[in-house]
């Protein structure tokens, strides 16, 4: 790090500076003219149309939006397929030999994928889930690792209709069964296994796990990627070698409807039960590609890479939808940031010349623990533009993204949004915007957003409040999957005709959106959103286990940590060998990313007269905070004992 860099960090604290965008960039920026705000906020449909104008339509919409809130409906009465437009689109437009995504496996194998392949394998893929008895509409589950038959897999879908759901391949077998049954998938694609850390991770062993539970699913493609051993069961399961290899590269895509179920993707919500979000076909489209184009400011000679998880909405809209719909050449990794080594990504950008990085603040946060000397032995001046997502990134994570990777050249893009919205809400342009590290800027040109207070008055600027959109956009989720009440209760009841996310926002004087984090029961662990209910379910369902409360420790690595209080059958301290049992417990039902960090065995949990656990006083004991009001606490001897049980709580 340069000297004088190095003095920016350590005068944080007292300073708040801004970065203007570099004029050479913004000479050249995808979006440069200012103006776009407030015309697309005078003629939101006007603006989207324009937008939707860019993709291949088998049949023109009539109509932009149907807005009878909370339900919409975009570019109503057109017909337009998916895959048509992310791949055969390009070919025919004679950019076919064009790499659509570099592929890097964990151990070192690569793969190049032009947009020819990607199309011939997609359409090979189609034929074969065809010949698997899917037909338009039915349900596909997909739970690979990060290899290419796994962007394939979705857009073989897409393109027969059908619509898919992916699941992270981190969760549990458990976890698999649950999103199978809830959306009643015919089929499911997965693999032998995935690597992960040097190891394999038995994704077939943990599929057939799941389907012990199931019942919809009658045929398992299954991709052969580590050639471990594993379970079969013949008539069931097929190999994607032997049945994908075998079909004919010419599967037509299916026109449909603008509003044709794409995807239900499972997400956390304040209860122990996944919801099914539910994404369509043109809007969601739409959506993805204009603020893909426009603030990743993609172009022909770009190398972009999305270091997420296709298994969450984030790999959903910018590694595959949005991202191939733009032509974009891409770069998919399989595995971790420290295999071999810790330099793992950063030679990946200097192999590649990657010079568009989307990343989480958790990931950053841990290259910061790691030190710049990983970074540092790799050549990254390719790189000139630097995303963020998933949670808030603090201002010292901000500048040292902006400094140690961006070599103080490259604009930061902090992108807020939500498994829900589809797409970038509120993020910067990075043409336009001057940015203040910390902060997400503004709302996306279309995009309306506000903070209000309990009443739904908006709060002043300088104020904080509770985040709301107040217009429809085209990328809205369209419901949970059979369950539209949860629908209006979750997201359109406490304001109504105005999208609640669940995020505490604040305001400063220029106008800027700070993101404060979730106001509910939902925790964003290393980015990953998992609800403090999920997790207590789980606890609960150990038998030695009476009562739990989870909550979300603040933590300077991964954002928020698992705290679990716990208190057993019999009121005792379990020590380490339960405590670890436990956590295994809860990886077994949720996975791994929800292994509480911390339990804490405590003779009671704290409760109102009225019988609820009073969380605010966890999360201040598990933080080390002042207690604040206790009066309503129906025994206050139970937090003394839960101070004096501190002593047994347990970090890994
Ligand atoms: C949080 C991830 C602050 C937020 C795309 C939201 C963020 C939740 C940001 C959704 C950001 C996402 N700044 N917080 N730039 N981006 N969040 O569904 O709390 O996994 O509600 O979608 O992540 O998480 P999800």
């Amino acid at each position: 790090m340069a000297a004088d860099a190095k003095t920016a960090l350590e005068t944080l604290a007292q300073e708040h500076r801004t970065f203007a965008p570099p004029k050479a960039f913004a000479a050249r920026a995808n979006a440069g003219d200012p103006g776009i705000y407030d015309r697309a906020a005078k003629d939101l449909e006007g603006f989207w149309a324009e937008q939707a104008g860019s993709l291949a339509w088998r049949k023109p919409f009539s109509k932009v939006l149907e807005w009878e809130a909370p339900y919409a409906r975009w570019f109503v009465g057109g017909e337009l397929n998916i895959s048509e437009n992310c791949l055969d689109r390009h070919v025919k437009a004679g950019r076919g030999a064009r790499v659509a995504y570099h592929w890097e496996g964990e151990p070192g194998d690569t793969r190049t994928l032009t947009y020819q392949d990607l199309l011939d394998e997609t359409q090979r893929c189609a034929n074969a889930l065809r010949s698997l008895g899917v037909r338009k509409g039915d349900r596909v589950a997909i739970y690979l690792p990060m290899i290419p038959e796994l962007p394939v897999a979705m857009l073989a879908c897409a393109r027969i209709g059908a619509p898919f759901t992916v699941v992270f391949g981190g969760f549990s077998a458990e976890a698999l069964s649950g999103r199978i049954n809830d959306s009643e998938a015919k089929v499911l694609v997965t693999a032998d296994g995935g690597y992960r850390k040097g190891g394999v991770v038995p994704l077939k062993k943990n599929a057939d796990d799941a389907l012990a539970q199931t019942r919809t699913v009658e045929k398992v493609l299954v991709v052969r990627r580590t050639k471990q051993e594993v379970p079969w069961t013949d008539g069931r399961d097929v190999w994607w070698d032997q049945l994908v290899g075998a079909q004919k590269a010419d599967c037509p895509p299916e026109p449909l409807d603008s509003e044709h179920m794409l995807y239900l993707l499972y997400t956390s919500g304040t209860t122990a039960k996944p919801k099914g979000i539910v994404h369509t076909t043109a809007g969601y489209l739409a959506g993805v590609a204009a603020t893909h184009r426009m603030i990743f400011d993609i172009k022909d000679d770009d190398v972009y890479w999305c270091a997420a998880d296709i298994g969450w909405v984030t790999g959903h809209s910018y590694i595959v939808f949005g991202p191939l719909a733009n032509g974009t050449t891409g770069v998919i990794y399989e595995g971790t940031p420290d295999f071999p080594d810790r330099d793992r990504w950063w030679s990946i950008v200097e192999k590649y010349r990657v010079s568009v990085l989307y990343c989480a603040p958790t990931a950053i946060r841990t290259f910061m623990k790691w030190g710049p000397e990983y970074p540092r032995k790799h050549d990254m001046r390719s790189l000139r533009l630097l995303g963020s997502v998933g949670e808030p990134i603090n201002p010292e994570a901000w500048l040292w993204y902006h400094e140690v990777i961006g070599g103080g050249r490259c604009p930061i893009v902090d992108t807020w949004w939500m498994t829900e919205t589809g797409m970038i809400l509120i993020t910067p342009l990075p043409g336009i915007t001057t940015t203040k590290p910390g902060s997400a800027t503004f709302p996306f040109p279309g995009v309306a957003a506000d903070v209000v207070d309990e009443e739904g008055k908006s709060v002043a600027l300088g104020g904080a409040g509770y985040l709301v959109i107040t217009r429809p956009w085209p990328a809205m989720m369209r419901g949970i999957y059979k369950d539209d009440a949860r629908y209006r209760d979750t997201y359109w009841s406490r304001f109504p005709g105005r999208f609640f996310a669940g995020d505490g926002a604040r305001r400063d004087a220029d106008g800027y959106f700070w993101l404060m984090g979730r106001v509910d029961d939902v925790m964003k662990i290393s980015g990953h959103r998992i609800s403090t209910t999920e997790v207590e379910s789980a606890l609960v369902s150990h038998s030695a286990v009476a009562e739990a409360a989870v909550i979300g420790r603040e933590d300077p690595v991964t954002g928020q940590a698992i705290f679990a209080f716990v208190t057993l059958r019999g009121g005792k301290d379990g020590g380490e060998p339960l405590s670890r049992e436990l956590r295994e417990h809860v990886v077994r039902t949720i996975g791994s990313i929800a292994r509480p960090k911390t339990i804490m065995f405590t003779p009671e949990l704290p409760k109102t007269r009225s019988g609820k656990i009073m969380r605010r006083l966890l999360r201040d004991i598990a933080n080390g905070q002042p207690l604040g009001d206790t009066t309503t606490l129906a025994d206050t001897t139970v937090v003394e004992s839960i101070r004096g049980a501190s002593a047994s709580g347990r970090d890994d």
